[in-house]
């Protein structure tokens, strides 16, 4: 049996200078696909994997993300009694419970294996989920419900993985193949952007189900790859130490919006999901596209 997941950890102190001068005021987690921030995505997906309680690893700036948490009981009421009751459901579905969500600081950025260490008393001794709000991932069930599914089979800790081509592998972690039971992976390690010689196509994409023994991994703070501490090499860690590592190919589509393309292309995605914008917006887009295919 494994033991339930019920706390995930947001690594938000990135700075997200991709996307400056929007990020000069705005952390880059509050920025919208269609009407929703990026950092709504990533609970949505969490609580539908029945996480209960939201670490956020923050930084200097971040102040209107942690705002964004707070219940805005003056609009609910004036959209109470305007009688707008649809807007007031979009609203009150983003609330959280007192409680749930809890602030650490990360002081300097010393990459994203030190941000999920900065969280670790208050995972204490239990497995745990990460989500990377820059990988939005459109996918039913969501990817991580999909993982958390697969983790009670598997146990140990899984990374959600995608096939990338083989040169876009350095900019990923990617997996060493043990073991290939289709859907899911056994690792026999895990390297962080490798300049060279990857191990497979196999790249992590930003879901994490982690054993609490990665954050004793991290408590070694050794630098890797592009100086950082990485949770690539925390993860590898339990490998070489003869616990279980496996990747997950999620079903679903996955878009980098840490990219300003990946953002753009997420945009479209998400605009044509959507009943109330997806007939004027498909005709949008095919006039664009027929305008330019005129200009040819
Ligand atoms: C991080 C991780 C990397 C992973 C990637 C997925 O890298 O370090 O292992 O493949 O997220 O998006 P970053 O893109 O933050 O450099």
């Amino acid at each position: 049996m494994t033991r339930k997941v019920t706390k995930a950890i947001f690594p938000v102190a990135g700075l997200g200078t991709r996307f400056l001068p929007a990020t000069k005021s705005i952390p880059k987690e509050i920025m919208t696909l269609v009407d929703r921030p990026l950092i709504q995505y990533a609970i949505d997906e969490a609580r539908a994997a029945g996480i209960e309680e939201f670490i956020f690893v923050t930084s200097r700036g971040k102040g209107a993300l942690e705002d964004y948490f707070d219940h805005a009981h003056e609009l609910e009421s004036s959209l109470k009694k305007s009688g707008k009751t649809e807007l007031l459901d979009i609203l009150r579905s983003t609330n959280m419970d007192s409680g749930a969500i809890a602030y650490v600081r990360q002081h300097k950025a010393l990459g994203l294996g030190h941000a999920v260490w900065c969280a670790r008393r208050l995972v204490g001794d239990e497995p745990f989920a990460v989500i990377l709000t820059d990988d939005v991932i459109m996918g039913e069930p969501p990817c991580l419900q999909q993982m958390i599914e697969a983790y009670q089979e598997t146990g140990g800790s899984m990374v959600a993985t995608m096939e990338v081509p083989a040169d876009k592998t350095k900019a990923y972690g990617v997996l060493d193949v043990a073991e290939d039971m289709g859907a899911i992976v056994r690792a026999q390690g895990m390297v962080e952007k490798p300049k060279e010689n990857p191990p497979s196509n196999l790249a992590v994409i930003g879901r994490y189900i982690l054993a609490p023994t990665v954050l004793n991994n991290l408590n070694k703070l050794k630098q890797g790859s592009g100086g950082e501490i990485q949770l690539t090499d925390a993860i590898a860690d339990e490998i070489a130490e003869g616990r279980d590592v496996f990747g997950l190919r999620f079903r679903g589509q996955r878009f980098d919006c840490g990219s300003k393309a990946g953002f753009l292309q997420a945009t479209v995605a998400f605009g044509l999901a959507r009943d109330d914008l997806k007939g004027e917006f498909a005709d949008y887009l095919s006039d664009v596209l027929a305008m330019r295919k005129a200009a040819e």
